[in-house]
């Protein structure tokens, strides 16, 4: 396989039918086939794709679906769902699919079956949702849970954090969950502020059990707790969510309340997991299993289905299209429905700490543009603010509009408003004023010609999301594949960590700190500041905090 697959004659193929297609718009491809809009749609298990607004032929797809071939993407999805160690700098296995396994099929690695392993930790963590939904699960006084609190961060927070958000109206009467994350201790006051520490369970979420951030959350929560309630309220009042049971019981957590995870799951790729334990508590288990069932759905028909009525490959090689031939820097995801506002967020670590790579599996440089900008927020609010530059903007930034039919509350008027204004959106990207009549003054014309998907799912429940999240994993996984990136590291975010630790030294001590003299003078700034304002805030040590 070649470094780069501009080294592929079929790239070359599509940079000249790009030249080609230059010059032809959207409304001219609608013209030229009226039934354009239904040909260019694919479905699977109630999940409708409808890619005819992009600039593309019959040419165009058959040329990606050509690529996609000579890049070995069929194989490589066979490598994933295999347990191939494709994740080369960690040497790992990536096998996500297999939490959504279902317990009669069966796959083994390295001698183990890990679909056993998975319903195992399964089985542990329906038994803590049930004990804490039905009141069995007592506090330290005697009393029941009213509220979960999931310390994590990154992929130990995004996913359940936006899939509790997404699911509300299944979660528990007498049960929420909340979500803290960021090292800024706004957050964590937050969070702790109205909490009864006798109804609290704490659920430490990280993959590697040494985020400092997560780390660092979980030590003032514990101090909180035992400050109210003593030491021996821990047991009753925290749990983890880990693969690496010594620095939990380092931490002080009973190795008998970890629920486990493995190192072939990437922390992006493990809301399924038992990552997913606050949603579970609050969705209830036969939920948290839909959710499951809905992710499998799409791994089959990703799995089984040709390429060119594929998904996630479709959604994959227009992002391709777009991204490498047509120079697209950007890529919006727009849900028109308000339950899925974390959904951009957590697509954003999934899609740029996936693909954000410059060098291949191998080491090599890439030499073509990887994972574009990925950003978005929920409509109709982004209609006011952002959709300008969708508009009338300089860079075209193709989009993905993702509607639900059916909602759960009764205010008709409310979604047919909202629906009405997503395929408003998608017409106007797509065909500008065309069909205004007479000549508009420049700064009231809509070019058009601005690429769009629009994702339909017919109701929003713990499956459609399910199979919403496999859609975009596996579309991430196609643009890697192609790109030749490994989608299941990222060293990019260490460097930052690392220099982190070491100003976090520097602004503790007297030193004068030795860094760019930028950075020097901010940092003696905050230490100047810092003295004088809050030496009698901290009451935690260096030791305590790291
Ligand atoms: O810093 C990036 C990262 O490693 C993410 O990939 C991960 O989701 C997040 O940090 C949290 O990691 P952990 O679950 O090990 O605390």
């Amino acid at each position: 396989m070649p470094a780069s697959p501009s080294a592929l004659p079929v790239w070359h193929e599509l940079a000249t039918h790009r030249a080609e297609l230059a010059a032809t718009s959207m409304s001219e491809l609608f013209d030229r086939d009226p039934r354009r809009g239904t040909e260019l749609s694919a479905e699977h298990d109630g999940v409708v794709l409808d890619y005819s607004k992009n600039v593309i032929t019959d040419r165009t797809l058959s040329l990606l679906m050509r690529l996609a071939r000579d890049r070995g993407v069929a194989a490589g999805i066979d490598a994933m769902f295999g347990g191939a160690r494709i994740n080369t700098t960690e040497n790992r296995a990536v096998l996500h699919t297999v939490l959504r396994t279902p317990a009669e099929e069966s796959v083994m690695l390295d001698g183990v079956d890990v679909v056993r392993s998975v319903h195992e930790v399964l089985e542990r963590m329906s038994d803590l949702a049930d004990a804490i939904r039905s009141g069995r699960w007592r506090g330290a006084t005697g009393r029941p849970v009213r509220t979960v609190v999931n310390i994590g961060i990154g992929g130990s927070d995004l996913g359940p954090g936006m899939a509790y958000h997404a699911l509300r109206e299944f979660a528990h009467d007498a049960v929420e969950a909340r979500f803290v994350s960021n090292v800024d201790g706004h957050d964590i006051d937050r969070v702790l502020g109205d909490l009864d520490p006798e109804t609290t369970v704490f659920i430490v979420s990280s993959k590697t059990f040494t985020t400092v951030e997560t780390l660092t959350n979980a030590r003032t929560a514990r101090r909180w707790l035992v400050d109210r309630l003593g030491d021996e309220a821990v047991g009753k009042h925290f749990v983890a969510v880990s693969t690496n049971a010594d620095e939990v019981a380092a931490f002080g957590i009973d190795p008998a309340n970890m629920f486990e995870f493995w190192n072939w799951v990437g922390g992006r790729y493990s809301l399924p997991s038992a990552i997913g334990l606050s949603l579970m508590i609050v969705i209830g288990p036969e939920q948290f299993r839909e959710l499951l069932a809905g992710a499998h759905s799409i791994d089959r028909h990703f799995r089984t289905a040709p390429l060119e009525q594929n998904l996630p490959v479709l959604l994959g090689m227009l992002g391709i299209w777009h991204r490498n031939f047509c120079g697209a820097q950007a890529f919006a995801v727009l849900p028109y429905d308000q339950r899925l506002a974390l959904l951009p967020a957590y697509l954003q670590q999934l899609d740029m700490e996936s693909n954000g790579k410059s060098v291949d599996r191998h080491g090599r440089p890439i030499g073509v543009d990887t994972a574009p900008i990925l950003w978005g927020a929920p409509g109709t609010n982004g209609q006011h603010a952002f959709f300008q530059m969708l508009h009338q903007g300089t860079t075209p930034v193709p989009s993905d509009f993702i509607g639900v039919l059916e909602p759960t509350h009764t205010h008709r008027v409310h979604h047919d408003l909202l629906m009405a204004n997503l395929f408003a959106q998608t017409r106007a990207l797509a065909f500008g004023d065309l069909d205004s009549s007479g000549e508009r003054p420049p700064h009231r014309s809509f070019p058009g010609d601005r690429p769009s998907n629009t994702i339909l799912l017919p109701r929003l429940t713990p499956y459609t999301l399910g199979q919403l999240l496999a859609l975009y994993e596996h579309k991430v996984f196609v643009q890697g594949w192609i790109w030749g990136v490994n989608s299941f590291d990222q060293w990019g975010v260490e460097l930052g960590k690392n220099l982190a630790t070491g100003i976090y030294d520097d602004l503790e001590s007297d030193r004068a700190p030795a860094l760019d003299s930028s950075t020097n003078a901010l940092m003696m700034r905050y230490r100047r500041l810092r003295r004088a304002g809050t030496a009698d805030r901290d009451t935690a040590t260096t030791d305590e905090m790291i």
